[in-house]
């Protein structure tokens, strides 16, 4: 009895099933708080972009001028944010926290003291006059809206830095990183795509981003399911798929379409604080992120 529920827990129909159940449950609650529009959007973009994909970067290549290489490859390399705005957003992530730090060390010695491996991270997106400079400096926008086939007022963002700490002397540390850190696919809205910076030197083994390049409209259905999959097992299904690390030095920052199988590595040699900036259509993402998401355009 106990083998037949494992055969029927792994068959694939089975877990389409579940997955319809769990989207269908969470959009009620939405409809439980009175956001009728947000369950109905929750409903219909999870299925939409697990199985056929981002609205995003879908139009014909010749339609991308400033974002060839996204539209094609998923990722594109942007300006860097300068060693002025890097230090600027790793002051503001210490004086964000609800504990004072005199420094990014003291930070993380005191999560390590605490046994925390991804201490989470804050919102910068109400910032506005660092958020300008970033986008001025990445200059992002016109990318964004090209990419996104979007309007200033068609589209919400949020912006959040976080830190992965090299949390390798506590105990088990390995394990409890990897099961957050494993490769999956963001299903954040209809249209999205995300900018990323490192604010920390990048090398191998300080949480290095992650990302399985090729093209995911050939990823058979066992991999469209909303999970998170392990390297071996994505390989196995979608040999065509690249693995690709990505280093830089502190400020270096990239677009990404995150319905790209990726993750963020472990850090065993030094820690990882990263800016993560998401553009989504305002359409379904006024509805279904109640926090932390923002009118791009000021004056709505
Ligand atoms: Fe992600």
């Amino acid at each position: 009895m106990k083998l037949l529920k494992l055969i029927i827990k792994k068959t694939l129909i089975f877990k389409v099933l579940i997955q319809f159940i769990n989207i269908f449950r969470y959009s009620l609650s939405y409809v439980s708080r009175g956001n009728l529009l947000g369950g109905f959007y929750w409903f219909y973009l999870r299925h939409k972009v697990s199985l056929l994909g981002n609205s995003a970067g879908s139009k014909f290549y010749d339609n991308y001028k400033l974002t060839a290489p996204l539209a094609k490859e998923g990722l594109m390399q942007i300006n860097s944010l300068s060693k002025e705005t890097v230090a600027k957003l790793e002051k503001l992530f210490l004086e964000s926290q609800s504990e004072n730090y005199s420094s990014l060390e003291d930070f993380i010695d005191s999560k390590k003291r605490k046994n925390e491996v991804r201490p989470s991270g804050i919102s910068i997106a109400l910032n506005k006059q660092m958020i300008n400079q970033v986008f001025e400096e990445l200059d992002l926008l016109p990318k964004v809206k090209e990419y996104l086939d979007l309007q200033e007022n068609e589209i919400y963002f949020s912006a959040n830095i976080d830190c992965l700490l090299n949390v390798d002397e506590t105990p088990e540390f390995e394990e409890r990183s990897i099961n957050a850190l494993e490769f999956h696919r963001d299903i954040d809205s209809l249209a999205f795509v995300k900018a990323f910076c490192y604010l920390s030197n990048i090398n191998n083994g300080c949480g290095e981003h992650q990302v399985l390049i090729g093209p995911h409209t050939k990823l058979p259905l066992a991999l469209r399911i909303i999970s998170r999959f392990s390297y071996n097992e994505l390989i196995k299904k979608a040999p065509h798929l690249k693995l690709k690390s990505i280093y830089g030095a502190s400020g270096y920052s990239w677009l990404e379409d995150t319905t790209m199988f990726h993750r963020g590595t472990v850090p065993i040699k030094a820690h990882r604080l990263m800016l993560s900036l998401s553009f989504n259509d305002a359409r379904s993402a006024k509805h279904i992120h109640e926090r932390y998401y923002y009118p791009l355009d000021p004056k709505l």
